[in-house]
C-alpha cells in the first residue's frame, strides 16, 4: 500500500468505527438505497464483482446472497474493516477475497479474469478529488470490455433541506473539501471523463444524512 497516501475511516474517526454500521442504518435509508443498488447490478452466476471501499462489507454480502457463485471481491485501506468484513462474510456462508489497498490501485491488486462489475458505495464523497479521478481511471483500467461500474453515493444535493442535512452530518463528519464535488453533482462527469459511456445518475433517494445518488457506466466493448 503506498505509505504516502491517507483515508478518512468509515465513520470520520478510527473510534466510530464499531458505530459505522448503526449509524448507515439510522441515517441513509440503507436498506432502500442497497436494494436499489442490488437490483441495479443484478449478479448473476459467473459475475466478477469487485467492491471498493468495501467497508464493513454490507455490500458484499447483499452481493453474495444475490448470486452466490458469483467471485466476490473486496478493496478497503483500513485493516480494522476489513476485519470486520471477514467475519461477517464467513458468517453469511460467503467468500470473498479481501485486498487492502486504496481505489487507486483497484487494476493492479486484482489477476484475471478481470471484473465484469466494479461497484463503490458511499466512498467517493469521503475521498479527495485527486482520488476520485485515479479511482474512476482505476476501476475503468480493472474492467473487462463491456464491464460495468455502479455507485451509490452523496450526489447532487437538489434541495435546501437535502443542503442543510448534508452540511450538518455527512460534512460535519468527513470535511468540507472532499465532500462539496459531490453535492456538486461531479461524479457523472467524472466517470464520463475516465472513459465510462452510457453513464447515468439512475436514482435520488433523499436521507436523513442528504439524497443518495445511484449511477452506472458501461467500459467500451
Ligand atoms: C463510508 S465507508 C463505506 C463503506 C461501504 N462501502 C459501505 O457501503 O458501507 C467508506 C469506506 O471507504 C474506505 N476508503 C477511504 N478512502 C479510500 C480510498 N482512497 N480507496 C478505497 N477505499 C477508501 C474507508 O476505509 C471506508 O471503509
Amino acid at each position: 500500500m503506498p505509505s504516502d497516501l491517507t483515508y478518512t475511516p468509515a465513520a470520520g474517526h478510527h473510534w466510530l468505527t464499531p458505530l459505522y454500521d448503526f449509524g448507515v442504518a439510522a441515517l441513509t435509508r440503507e436498506h432502500r438505497w442497497r436494494s436499489a443498488l442490488i437490483a441495479q447490478v443484478r449478479p448473476r452466476a459467473g459475475d466478477v464483482i469487485v467492491d471498493v471501499g468495501c467497508g464493513t462489507g454490507s455490500l458484499l454480502v447483499r452481493l453474495g446472497k444475490a448470486a452466490p457463485s458469483a467471485r466476490l471481491i473486496g478493496i478497503d485501506p483500513d485493516t480494522a474493516v476489513l476485519a470486520r468484513t471477514r467475519k461477517r462474510v464467513a458468517a453469511a456462508g460467503l467468500a470473498a477475497e479481501l485486498h487492502i489497498g486504496f481505489a487507486r490501485q483497484t487494476a493492479e491488486l486484482l489477476g484475471s479474469p478481470p471484473p465484469t462489475k466494479v461497484v463503490s458505495s458511499l466512498v467517493f464523497h469521503q475521498v479527495p478529488m485527486e482520488e476520485k479521478v485515479a479511482a474512476l481511471a482505476a476501476m475503468y483500467a480493472a474492467l473487462g470490455a463491456s464491464g460495468e461500474v455502479h455507485v451509490a453515493d452523496y450526489g447532487l444535493q437538489r434541495t435546501p433541506l437535502m443542503r442543510v442535512l448534508f452540511r450538518a452530518i455527512i460534512q460535519n463528519l468527513d470535511g468540507r473539501v472532499n465532500t462539496e464535488p459531490n453535492a456538486h453533482g461531479i461524479l457523472p462527469e467524472l466517470m464520463h471523463t475516465a472513459g465510462f459511456r452510457s453513464v447515468e445518475e439512475t436514482l435520488v433517494i433523499p436521507t436523513l444524512s442528504g439524497s443518495i445518488s445511484l449511477y452506472r457506466g458501461v467500459r467500451a466493448a
